[in-house]
């Protein structure tokens, strides 16, 4: 079902704060920097050789990153995999009683559909499905 890594999610509270130790020090190259008011989100986009990871931060106390950074205070977030077809990937998860947070894929950050699998049917692990 899988095809690749798409990319990994890690929560920090401040991209500003964080891109000195990502860029900077590690290396790796911010693409982008995208505002989602809309799911008061921030996201820097990171690459290194084909690798892509998002520093994602929350702009609002109701964002999913806010609660997460309350809970556990930062740290990896998802992990996001590529599916050839997201709807069928589903129906094939929900089906195997996989729980899913998204039970239809929606528009993520990338402008790809994209749903999340709930940690609660993955050990723990927050799992994203990205169709391009
Ligand atoms: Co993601």
């Amino acid at each position: 079902m899988l095809e690749k890594l798409s990319h990994i999610g890690i929560a920090v509270k401040s991209i500003e704060e964080a891109l000195p130790l990502y860029r900077d020090i590690l290396g790796m190259k911010l693409t982008e920097i995208k505002e989602m008011p809309e799911r008061s989100l921030r996201v820097a986009f990171l690459e290194l050789d084909g690798t892509i990871m998002e520093l994602l931060e929350g702009t609002g106390p109701e964002s999913a990153i806010s609660k997460f950074l309350e809970k556990r205070g930062g740290g990896v977030h998802h992990l996001c995999f590529k599916v050839s077809e997201i709807d069928g990937a589903l129906q094939t998860l929900s089906e195997k009683g996989i729980r899913l947070i998204d039970k239809q894929a929606r528009v993520g950050a990338e402008g790809n559909p994209v749903a999340f699998i709930h940690p609660a049917s993955t050990g723990k692990v927050l799992m994203e499905l990205e169709q391009d």
